[in-house]
């Protein structure tokens, strides 16, 4: 679950602070990405170079001075989670009230990323009625609590207060990535469809159905309930339920029998815009004349679902051959939520690759352009805006 996740360190200042090096050691033998910041208590106590030495990264100690101009946002949009440990009273009371003070308490208000905080701190501390409010409100906002745990603390004192251990921190990161859609059903659909001529030919296109099998594949991971129906003969992602079907009708029948279900609908198919009209029941002869094809219009899925009393969450897919102007036009018009664009003739994109450069562009028209990516990771950048989007649904009652 850690492998190639981007994962933000942040370290505040107790003697904790030197069981994170292990942690950060740990989280990169997993294949985790990750990079660390440092409070100036943490600085204290354990060294910058330890984390460069082990993540090969400088870790971010202010938001002034440093190469980038604004540390603090780039590293809050390009966490995918955030880890606190240890988490001090001080740090855990400015996350709770949004004090942004020094680079990790601006980035911890800065980022959407979820969070989870391992405390470490005297028991009395620990226990004060301030640190249970403020635990109790980070708690309150989404964000989550591992330990803390009884043991020897500072100075020889015992009691609860001390960080929980790598490892177990390490799982409950691993639960929190695995959360993110816990409990959300969601409808995707992959693949070209085909649209018969004969019992042998047909009408179909280049999509190969892996962006779709890829966003399937990780909505799953992310714990959501997930239905594939899939036009592409492809072996079904780990936990998805897969339904295979061939032309746009099958398709369309198929997600308007499990819509209603769904609280996201992701079409990412390459459903036929047109079928021939009369499939033949016997193959086509070359010696019978070249054959004229009639064509009729498909039904428009997306539309159906956008018509629904109470639609879910839809998120259409616009493959276009070069600028992404239609796909602007189309957010507005198509009554989706989101489309998710891209130019199938670029360079690394489009039907058969393994790579992606998408831009998401929502109903008012406003284009997130993202960089190329393999798809795997658009399906999880699509996956952690879903659940932004869901939470903020849900926000709004
Ligand atoms: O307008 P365009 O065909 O480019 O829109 C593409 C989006 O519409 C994709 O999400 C595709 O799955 C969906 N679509 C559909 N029904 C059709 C054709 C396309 O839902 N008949």
């Amino acid at each position: 679950m850690l492998h190639e996740r981007r994962i933000l360190v942040g370290v505040s200042g107790g003697i904790a602070a030197y069981k994170t090096v292990y942690l950060v050691r740990r989280l990169i033998e997993q294949g985790a990405e990750v990079r660390v910041m440092m409070t100036a208590s943490a600085l204290e106590f354990v060294g910058r170079q330890s984390f460069a030495a082990i993540t090969g990264h400088h870790p971010a100690t202010g938001l002034f001075g440093a190469d980038s101009v604004s540390p603090h946002t780039e590293l809050a949009q390009w966490a995918e989670a955030v880890v606190v440990a240890p988490a001090t009273a001080n740090t855990l009371a400015k996350a709770a009230h949004g004090i942004s003070d020094d680079l990790v308490s601006t980035t911890l208000l800065a980022t959407t990323a979820p969070m989870l905080f391992a405390p470490a701190m005297h028991t009395e501390m620990w226990e004060n009625a301030a640190t249970r409010r403020n635990v109790a409100a980070l708690e309150a906002d989404g964000h989550s609590m591992v330990g803390p745990a009884s043991g020897t603390l500072a100075g020889g004192d015992t009691g609860p207060g001390r960080m929980a251990e790598p490892e177990e921190i390490l799982q409950a990161l691993d639960r929190l990535l695995a959360g993110r859609l816990s409990g959300i059903r969601v409808l995707v659909t992959a693949g070209g469809t085909r649209e018969p001529i004969d019992p042998v030919r047909f009408v179909g296109n280049r999509s190969s159905g892996k962006m779709g099998f890829a966003i399937a594949q990780e909505a799953a991971a992310c714990g959501a309930d997930v239905t594939l129906v899939s036009s592409a003969t492809r072996p079904a992602p780990t936990g998805v339920a897969l339904i295979e079907v061939e032309t746009a009708e099958e398709m369309a029948k198929s997600v308007a029998k499990l819509a209603s279900e769904a609280e996201v609908v992701v079409m990412a198919a390459a459903v036929a815009d047109f079928r021939p009209v009369d499939a033949a029941g016997t193959k086509l002869r070359r010696s019978e004349g070249i054959p004229e094809l009639q064509l009729e219009p498909t039904p428009d899925i997306l539309a159906g679902l956008a018509a629904m009393e109470q639609p879910p969450y839809l998120v259409g897919f616009a493959a276009e051959t070069g600028s992404i102007d239609r796909a602007v036009e189309k957010a507005r018009t198509k009554g989706v939520d989101v489309i998710v664009a891209n130019d199938v003739t670029a360079e690394g994109s489009g039907f058969g690759s393994d790579t992606n450069q998408v831009a998401l562009i929502d109903r008012r028209g406003t284009v997130d352009r993202w960089p190329l990516l393999s798809k795997r990771e658009v399906a999880r950048r699509l996956c952690d805006f879903l659940a932004d989007q869901l939470q903020g649904r849900t926000g709004d009652g």
